[in-house]
């Protein structure tokens, strides 16, 4: 531990709960304190001691473009000297969502929110609304934020709480949710064929939505299976489910038209955020006409002071124009650089063979797992399968070689346009250090 960081973490736990603003950047993720970073270039972090990482977290995949990107950093600087926030209609807004709607074929409009949380509240309102029915379908391990209605059976749970996989037993993530707010939330197992078939048999004729994360992301990377996603999409068509894909991690990350565009589908919601905003807080939530309708004249109520924040629209636009310049260039490069990063770290995995561990990855997206199994497919393999201390462990060991990782196994790491061949090699040696050091 670095001093200056244990000494502030020793005044934050004063006055911060848990030192912090979020239960994921404090001891529940660190097992004490947490590097306090005191500020990023390109592909590094600085912490409050002087030294640097090389940073695959990325602000939980917040900034395609890296840590103070020059185009960002003119833009800012531009706009914030004619006024920060004025929550009114504005030009920039209109081209944003001009790009956005130019870009996502499945979107005819848009409405922006601050976050994936704030975007995910509104489309699941919109999503009863439109239907007029009560019932959410949502998977076993997927998060949609921190909203009462789905934050169910989002964490790791014991193999002996799972449940049947063709009921799974619904565990709310917090306390302080009442029952009420979830009893029309049904959890089925993701990646299984016939439980989504089933679980429609008996809800679908209730369910305004199905809700799915394309690619798993939320217990480390996890990909579909081919055609699972087309399968739910068809599902919903039979029932009159509006087919929801939530790319707040996955939009302008996995392609220009994130997963939809991945695998070919045409979902009836998306909602975005994280890279969206380029590192400051933007969302949206998309759909084709006649659904978005239903958020007209406050039919289905959305509302918020922050919304559509001026600076967080001109750097979208920016990271919009970055990534997709010659050709979408951009989502060709972190696709480049995170499938490398991800072989080395198997060659050095295997190189070492001290550990059984496999990485599995879905273009910039990656995740270490430390697992006897061949493929970690769904949450029940993940809870059962991964050793979740031991990664932890690793990530701290990497600290101290100069690499950030988020400690927490059901994150993953992330490419950016400015990581660099260099940043692999030397990830790659720090990490065959830890292997061997490691017990
Ligand atoms: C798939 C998914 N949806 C929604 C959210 C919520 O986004 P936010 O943290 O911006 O509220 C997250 C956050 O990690 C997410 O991974």
């Amino acid at each position: 531990m670095t001093n200056t960081s244990q000494s502030l973490f020793e005044r934050g736990m004063k006055v911060l709960v848990e030192g912090v603003s979020s239960a994921s950047r404090g001891p529940a993720t660190f097992g004490g304190a947490p590097r306090y970073m005191s500020h990023g270039q390109g592909a590094r972090l600085y912490d409050v001691d002087g030294r640097d990482y090389v940073d695959w977290m990325m602000a939980f995949g917040a900034l395609p473009l890296g840590h103070a990107h020059p185009k960002v950093v003119e833009v800012v600087a531009r706009e914030v000297a004619r006024g920060t926030h004025f929550a009114t209609a504005l030009e920039v807004e209109v081209e944003v969502a001009e790009m956005l709607v130019g870009l996502l074929p499945h979107v005819d409009k848009v409405r922006f929110a601050n976050t994936g949380t704030e975007a995910a509240m509104g489309a699941f309102r919109l999503a009863r609304g439109h239907t007029g029915r009560r019932k959410i379908i949502k998977f076993e391990g997927h998060y949609h934020g921190w909203w009462d209605a789905v934050l169910v059976n989002t964490n790791p749970l014991p193999p002996t709480m799972f449940g049947h996989p063709n009921d799974p037993v619904r565990i709310p993530d917090s306390s302080g949710i009442p029952e009420e707010a979830w009893k029309d939330t049904i959890v089925v197992r993701w990646n299984d064929f016939d439980a989504i078939e089933r679980a429609m048999k008996i809800h679908g004729a209730e369910a305004a939505c199905v809700v799915t994360e394309g690619v798993m992301s939320n217990m480390g990377v996890i990909p579909p299976k081919p055609g699972y996603l087309k399968h739910i999409q068809d599902l919903c068509r039979q029932y009159g489910a509006l087919f929801y894909l939530d790319e707040t991690v996955t939009g302008f990350r996995l392609a220009a038209g994130g997963c939809a565009e991945l695998y070919g589908l045409e979902p009836d919601i998306v909602t975005y955020g994280k890279a969206l905003g380029g590192g400051l807080p933007m969302a949206m939530i998309g759909g084709r006409d006649e659904i978005m309708a239903g958020l007209e004249w406050g039919k289905v109520l959305h509302f918020g002071t922050h919304n559509a924040g001026r600076l967080a629209l001109h750097v979208t636009k920016v990271m919009l124009e970055t990534m997709l310049a010659d050709n979408q260039a951009g989502f060709a490069r972190i696709k480049h650089l995170g499938q490398k990063m991800a072989a080395e770290l198997e060659r050095v995995a295997k190189t070492s063979n001290r550990h059984a561990m496999r990485v599995q990855g879905v273009n910039s997206m990656f995740q270490v797992f430390f697992t006897e199994k061949e493929e970690i497919n769904d949450f029940r393999d993940f809870c059962t399968h991964v050793d979740r201390v031991k990664f932890r462990n690793f990530v701290l060991r990497l600290f101290d070689k100069g690499v950030y990782m988020n400690p927490s196994a059901t994150l993953h790491s992330l490419s950016s346009l400015v990581h660099t061949e260099a940043d692999i090699s030397f990830t790659a040696k720090a990490v065959a250090e830890v292997l061997e050091e490691m017990p």
